[in-house]
């Protein structure tokens, strides 16, 4: 299985991050992972659509746009109008969630529904025919710079599965202490987009670390 890795912006320098998404796909990075945070549904408060299409402009890579956002519904077309080419929302606040997939995709991007630590993977359960991908978070989301926890090694393995019964091939997402102790382990649970903030840009090379993380998630 070939595997994507998403280096997240959050952990990179927001006053040079046309440098720093740079040196990551110079390392070989495939997406340029951003999160977007509101304050209200996490703790944090990050970008919204005009830094968004201010790193589309300077990114090579397609944008996967993950929004840990109260009310995502208001706002997909305004990131996808920003160029997000995946947008992923939490189940967590959708009632309708069938309806929100579907508005993405209507909008022309790919369509991903994310599972805090403590949703369980039945949530998707009705949707996993419905899912261009899953994002299964490894950290409670907020902050970048926070430990695996070690249980999402078997979420993704119980996503894969509830994916497979639904005859859906779409990719297994992992987010949150990825780096080059748990890399391996998340491809071999079944995830195949790898996002790592911390990993890619805590030191002070984010092409190498890329590099790196490139070859302990394959190896
Ligand atoms: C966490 C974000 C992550 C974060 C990952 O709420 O969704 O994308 O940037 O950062 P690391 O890889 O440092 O855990
Ligand atoms: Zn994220």
């Amino acid at each position: 299985m070939s595997v994507r890795l998403a280096p997240s912006i959050l952990s990179a320098d927001f006053a040079h991050l046309a440098r720093d998404i740079a040196a990551a796909e110079a390392g070989g990075a495939d997406l340029i992972h951003v999160d977007v945070m509101d304050g209200h549904f996490v703790p944090n408060i990050t970008m919204g659509p005009p830094v968004v299409r201010a790193v589309r402009r300077v990114a090579a890579c397609p944008l996967d746009v993950h929004l840990m956002i109260s009310e995502p519904d208001r706002y997909l077309e305004a990131f996808v109008d920003a160029g997000a080419s995946m947008l992923s929302v939490h189940v967590e606040v959708l009632p309708h969630l069938h309806r929100t997939l579907g508005a993405i995709k209507a909008l022309g991007a790919q369509a991903g529904a994310v599972l805090n630590p403590s949703t369980p993977v039945s949530a998707l359960e009705e949707v996993a025919g419905d899912v261009d991908f899953v994002l299964v978070m490894s950290v409670n989301p907020g902050f970048g710079g926070q430990r695996f926890i070690p249980r999402s090694l078997d979420k993704i393995r119980r996503v894969r599965m509830l994916l497979d019964r639904a005859g859906n091939r779409a990719p297994i997402e992992v987010d949150g202490g990825v780096g080059l102790d748990t890399a391996r382990k998340v491809v071999e649970a079944g995830a195949s987009i790898l996002v790592a903030g911390h990993a890619v840009f805590g030191g002070n090379d984010p092409a190498a670390a890329v590099r790196a993380l490139r070859e302990a998630a394959e190896s």
